[in-house]
């Protein structure tokens, strides 16, 4: 199948590369001159593990192009997605759907009739108004639109796209619906994996997946804080409750709170859809709360840990990106850690493998450091906030040299109490009890 893809940014270029890779032939559009420019000389502008591999073998078959000129992108191609960005509209927390409207227009006005696929994250009623806002647009063509959710993850993308959960496809027309069967057939996935469903309920299913899960980070990390009072451990807790299948173990991992390009904007425009249409929908709103609240709070976590006071005093954090294995760093933790810290009088040093570009441009008075040693230099804490592979067998010996004052606050559990103890750290992790002091734990360890 030929397959225009509209938006060649986490998604974009990730769906366009794997349907390449599937033997479809793809062109990815960006209105980003620079991206495609980069693109084109075999560079990805994004990281992502694997995927500048199947961006190069795709593109040396003849499979995989790029573009900024749409027209030339629509040339008898059999259908077009739009992944474009929906980012959070300013002030008032709506998904921003200027981009995607745009596209819808820029299609009816360059394609004749065609399947359009909105792959974006968008609020009900979204692939309504792109079908009106295209038979506006192109009077006489006809378009049959499509909504087709994406629910890969950065760092784990290919995989996820090629090995999906499930596909969500909201249609309403034959033609289309076989359309996205010829799309999706090559990674042969079982008749019960792929959902067919109207437009509005796959545009909600995206939302609901996004926001609960949200909800289960939070969740489990109201009950670190718990755990914290009543001296239990919640990985313990975690392991518990995840082994009873109806609950799952996966999204139970205490940490600073959740952060990305998606969960925090996603629940957001969830509640926006919830208000518009006069429904209430307190939990969703409690999670934004609980986690704006966490991301704000750990540095309170810091300072106790350095003491009391961090004014004058040199910080040191491990982990930009809010996760590992990407470089984005949108609302991740890290950068209101960093904030706080600095509006507490810190001075703050900084690494991560691969997220440093991007934080760069987010933060103000950090020194960005080469590795996780130089930022842990003359440092009276160092704090752990993205848990990259490289992050979790530091030489410690070596750490203690370098620093001030041998601290440790882990947000993500990646190390225990009892180990840091007898390397000579303070340690503070998350919701667990302090290791070091339970009893058989450290004569096991011997
Ligand atoms: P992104 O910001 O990385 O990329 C969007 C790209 O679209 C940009 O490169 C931009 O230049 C381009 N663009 C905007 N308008 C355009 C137009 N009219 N023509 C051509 N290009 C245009 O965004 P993303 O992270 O890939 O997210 C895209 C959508 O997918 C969002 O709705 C997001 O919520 C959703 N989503 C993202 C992820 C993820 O992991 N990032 C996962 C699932 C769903
Ligand atoms: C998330 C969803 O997992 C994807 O299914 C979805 O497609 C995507 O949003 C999207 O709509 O864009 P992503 O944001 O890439 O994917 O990353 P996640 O792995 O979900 O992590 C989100 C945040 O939650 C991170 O800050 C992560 O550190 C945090 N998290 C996750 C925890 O704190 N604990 C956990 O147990 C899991």
């Amino acid at each position: 199948m030929r397959i225009a893809m509209i938006g060649s940014g986490y998604v974009g270029l990730v769906s366009g590369a794997c349907f390449a890779d599937f033997g479809h032939r793809v062109v990815c559009v960006d209105k980003n001159a620079n991206r495609i420019a980069a693109l084109k000389e075999g560079e990805v502008p994004i990281f992502e593990p694997g995927l500048e591999d199947i961006v190069a073998s795709n593109t040396a078959a003849g499979r995989l192009a790029f573009t900024t000129d749409l027209a030339e992108a629509l040339e008898r191609v059999d259908v077009v997605f739009i992944a474009v960005g929906t980012p959070s509209r300013r002030g008032d927390g709506h998904a921003d759907l200027t981009y995607v409207h745009a596209a819808a227009r820029e299609i009816a006005e360059a394609s004749p009739s065609t399947v359009v696929v909105v792959k974006s994250t968008v609020p009900v009623g979204t692939c309504d108004e792109v079908s009106r806002i295209m038979g506006e647009t192109g009077p006489g063509k006809s378009f049959e639109v499509v909504s087709n959710p994406e629910f890969l993850r950065e760092g784990a993308a290919i995989k996820d796209f090629k090995k999906p959960d499930r596909i969500v496809v909201g249609v309403d027309n034959d033609h289309a619906r076989a359309t996205m069967a010829e799309v999706y057939r090559p990674l042969g996935l079982n008749p019960g994996q792929i959902q067919y469903t109207t437009r509005r309920t796959a545009e909600l299913i995206k939302y609901a997946a996004n926001a609960f899960l949200a909800m289960k980070v939070s969740y489990i990390n109201e009950i670190a804080d718990l755990c914290e009072s009543v001296g239990a451990d919640v990985s313990e807790v975690a392991t518990g409750i995840g082994m009873d299948a109806r609950i799952g173990r996966a999204f139970l991992n205490a940490g600073p709170g959740y952060g990305g390009s998606c969960f925090p904007k996603d629940t957001r425009a969830l509640l926006k859809v919830a208000q518009d249409a006069g429904a209430r929908m307190q939990l969703v709103e409690t999670t934004i709360a609980v986690n704006d609240a966490r991301k704000r709070g750990m540095a309170r976590k810091v300072i106790a840990a350095a003491g009391g006071n961090v004014r004058g005093r040199n910080v040191g954090v491990l982990g930009l990106a809010f996760k590992p294995d990407t470089d984005d760093v949108r609302e991740s933790p890290a950068l209101a850690v960093i904030t706080a810290l600095q509006d507490a009088g810190a001075q703050v040093s900084a690494f991560d493998p691969e997220g440093m570009d991007q934080a760069r441009k987010e933060l103000r008075d950090v020194t960005f450091a080469d590795d996780a040693y130089s930022c842990a230099s003359g440092t009276d804490a160092l704090v752990l906030v993205t848990e990259w592979d490289s992050f979790r067998a530091l030489d410690f010996d070596r750490l203690r040299a370098e620093m001030n004052t041998p601290v440790l606050v882990d947000l993500r559990n990646v190390y225990r109490g009892d180990e840091m103890a007898r390397r000579g750290f303070r340690y503070v992790c998350i919701g667990r009890p302090d290791e070091s002091r339970r009893p058989g734990l450290s004569e096991a360890a011997e």
